[in-house]
């Protein structure tokens, strides 16, 4: 294998070589392709040394001080650490570092705020909400009534016209804002303003740009809403996981969600890795980072429109990008294969008001985290939409293109160096 700067694999290929050569073999096919995912990133070495961490062996329900547990003195220092870390890059309250992810975090605020059939108003999965927003097929539409908003057919962007008057209608319980498909920046003053008139909670699920909130980038939810969750993994760049903010006041309500009512015992190792990675979010770096992500998405949207592709809503203010394929005449679905051949990894992605069923779309959603993190600028962006757009429309290229995108990749390789 190629220099690889990350945790010693050595043990675990004398050990279990079989699963030793699934993650060589991961590791290649992220360093040899292009990550163009927008929920992804490549977290440094130092948080995968946390993860692969004897943390892991810990069971240690409870909060730091007040344990089920006995032992768990030295673990409690990571966790206390992680929240301190948490509340001061984001400036909050009170900050709860245990759920597993972005939908158990979600659940925990649910389970909170509101009881089983109360009625919420969040943005709807086929405008760029996630499915923990009301799909049916999860827990929150199944429980919950659930109203949703979604984007202006001109602008594409969130109408909040039509929020306030399904407030006013529906008086909800909970305002959900945040999603995973929106390239644009919300606007947390006037959802605020809203969520007052008709007495909700305003819950802000900034899974996808909390990255973007710790380098400065983008507003921050958090002096808006009640309640802000997020993920640890994507622009972040931290460990799978999720998180909690919220004020003082809903402290004990938010802890007793998250740990006795949806969760059992914490993970610590990924505690640990949580509190690397704020540590490394509150650096002058990231910020610098943070800022790349976002120019990098605005290169590309703008190069990507050049070769043909109609952007959604027009740009992008975020490190996400949508694209509509129908200017060139090939689906959501088809495209997402065809880049997959020529060694670009990006996801199909329905777009407002679109005619095709989610399976297939009429778009596709990409993302800069992982390519900034490997280093990648304004040229590179303008190569990959350049590459994009060849993989889309022309099925024969397969070979030239795996080609350039090996050529950017190992210009960029990813942990060859110290991260
Ligand atoms: C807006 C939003 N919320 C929640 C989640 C759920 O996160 P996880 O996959 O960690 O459960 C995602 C994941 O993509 C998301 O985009």
């Amino acid at each position: 294998m190629e220099r690889y700067c990350g945790p010693d694999l050595s043990p675990l290929a004398r050990h279990d070589p079989e699963i030793a050569e699934v993650l060589c073999d991961e590791l290649e096919r992220q360093r040899h392709g292009l990550q163009l995912i927008a929920s992804e990133n490549l977290a440094s070495p130092a948080v995968l040394a946390a993860l692969g961490s004897p943390l892991t062996n810990k069971y240690a329900e409870g909060y730091p001080g007040r344990r089920y547990h006995g032992g768990c003195e030295v673990v409690d220092r990571a966790e206390q650490i992680a929240i301190a870390r948490a509340k001061r890059l984001f400036g909050a309250e009170h900050a709860n570092v245990q759920p597993y992810s972005g939908t158990t975090a979600n659940l925990a605020a649910y389970a909170a705020l509101l009881r089983p059939g109360d009625t919420v108003l969040a943005m709807s999965p086929r405008h760029g909400g996630h499915f923990t927003h009301g799909s049916r097929a999860n827990f929150s539409g199944r429980w919950f009534d659930v109203v949703p908003y979604g984007v202006r057919r001109d602008t594409e962007r969130i109408d909040y016209d039509e929020v306030r008057d399904l407030a006013l209608r529906h008086e909800p319980k909970m305002i959900i804002c945040g999603a995973a498909a929106y390239p644009r920046l919300v606007d947390h003053a006037v959802l605020r303003g809203i969520a007052d008139e008709v007495g909700a909670w305003l819950l802000a699920d900034a899974a996808h740009t909390i990255g973007l909130v710790a380098g400065g980038v983008v507003p921050s939810p958090v002096p808006y809403a009640d309640v802000v969750t997020f993920t640890t993994h994507k622009t972040l760049r931290g460990p799978r996981g999720g998180g909690i903010l919220c004020t003082g006041e809903l402290a004990p309500r938010i802890d007793r969600a998250v740990f006795p009512f949806v969760q059992g015992g914490p993970m610590m190792h990924v505690i640990a890795a949580k509190a690397v990675a704020f540590g490394e979010a509150a650096r002058p770096e990231f910020a610098a980072y943070a800022r790349r992500v976002v120019e990098n998405a605005r290169t590309l949207v703008a190069a990507l429109e050049a070769e043909g592709l109609r952007p959604v809503s027009g740009g992008t203010d975020t490190h996400l990008v949508l694209a509509d394929l129908r200017p060139v005449g090939v689906d959501g679905a088809t495209a997402e294969r065809r880049c997959a051949a020529a060694g670009v990894t990006l996801d199909r992605c329905p777009i407002p008001f679109d005619p095709e069923p989610p399976s297939v779309a009429s778009g596709i959603r990409l993302g800069t985290p992982y390519v900034t993190s490997q280093g990648m600028g304004p040229d590179a962006m303008k190569e990959i939409a350049s590459i994009v757009l060849q993989a889309v429309g022309n099925p024969n290229a397969v070979t030239s293109l795996l080609a350039r995108v090996r050529a950017l990749t190992d210009a960029h390789p990813a942990y060859r160096n110290e991260g």
